[in-house]
């Protein structure tokens, strides 16, 4: 007998960072965030727990996995066994429609996909208050991408606790329609992941105490000025955010940015000097989000396309959060 359910779940771009941990277990975040998840990215995942299986099996865009993103994998579905019950073991495939683990945000996506994904097939009745904190356990940005629209993850308690902490939506996608255009300055793999990044930054860099001040005061800027519906002081401050981060991170030797990244950088501050209202942030990896209003989208995006060094340039929309694809939810097979 086996049980399977298939998910999708999109990406999600961060304006206010997560960028550390708490320095004990349970992947809490150390300072809170908040991100708009996005139409244009979408991973869509199955998960199928199947008696007859020996051991977990990872199948991502078609190659088999093994090593750390298999392991990743079934830390989160060991979980929903001791939950559920269930000890069989699970085939899990998992399919993106852009570049992984290049800074395009694809744990994000995959760990929501999965967290949805294998609880329905497992048969558990989840609130997605539960799944979000599952998927925050695996990959905190993660956590976001369960929910639509522009989303906050509060920071982990100071004290070491193991208790639920899940993300919201602040603003629901058809609300308010600002917009992303993803600069994409190539296909590489990154060679810091995210995770590893912030365990140097956190033990390395001399301003990782200062990220950890700063980080905080950003996040409630850019939170306030969504809920007023300030675009300009909201991009300056998501701005902001981005820039400390990667300065914490720079210190410690973690450099996701390339010489595009920085020629893109130039072009955003020249944008708007002539008066268009776009707004920069970068996660780990070289490439850069750029928020704009959707009257300036089109001509921004021409213009950072026609920079060298610059791929693919596409604009993305506000989207709703993680869904099961029926008729497959929670089948028997
Ligand atoms: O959730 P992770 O481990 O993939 O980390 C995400 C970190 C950033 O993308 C850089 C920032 C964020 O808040 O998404």
């Amino acid at each position: 007998m086996s049980r399977t359910a298939t998910a999708l779940a999109h990406a999600n771009i961060a304006f206010s960072k997560y960028w550390g941990k708490r320095p004990y277990p349970g992947n809490y975040p150390a300072v809170p965030s908040l991100s708009l998840t996005l139409d244009a990215m979408t991973t869509r995942t199955t998960v199928t727990f199947d008696g007859a299986l020996a051991a977990d099996r990872l199948t991502l865009g078609g190659t088999v996995e093994a090593g750390r993103p298999l392991e990743r994998v079934t830390a989160l579905l060991d979980r929903v066994r001791a939950a559920s019950g269930l000890r069989a073991r699970a085939a899990v495939t998992s399919q993106n429609d852009f570049p992984t683990a290049s800074g395009l945000a694809s744990s994000a996506s995959g760990f929501a996909a999965l967290a949805l994904a294998a609880v329905h097939a497992s048969g558990l009745d989840w609130s997605l208050e539960q799944v979000s904190d599952l998927a925050r356990r695996s990959s905190a940005s993660a956590g976001r991408s369960l929910y639509g629209g522009f989303v906050e993850l509060p920071a982990g308690p100071a004290e070491p606790t193991d208790a639920p902490l899940f993300a919201r939506t602040l603003v629901p996608a058809a609300d308010l329609d600002w917009r992303l255009l993803v600069v994409s300055l190539g296909d590489t793999r990154k060679d810091v992941s995210s995770s590893d990044g912030m365990v140097r930054t956190a033990a390395e860099s001399p301003y990782y105490p200062a990220w950890l001040e700063v980080g905080p005061r950003l996040h409630d800027e850019v939170r306030s000025a969504l809920l007023a519906r300030d675009f300009e002081r909201f991009g300056a401050a998501a701005e902001k955010s981005a820039l400390a981060m990667h300065a914490s991170a720079f210190a410690a030797g973690v450099i996701y940015w390339q010489a595009p990244t920085l020629q893109v950088l130039g072009a955003v501050r020249e944008l708007r000097g002539r008066g268009v209202a776009v707004f920069a942030t970068m996660d780990a990896g070289p490439h850069v989000k750029v928020l704009v209003r959707p009257v300036d989208a089109g001509p921004a995006a021409a213009h950072l396309r026609a920079l060298p060094g610059v791929g693919r340039v596409f604009e993305a929309k506000g989207a709703e959060g993680a869904q099961l694809i029926p008729p497959s939810v929670g089948a028997e097979t």
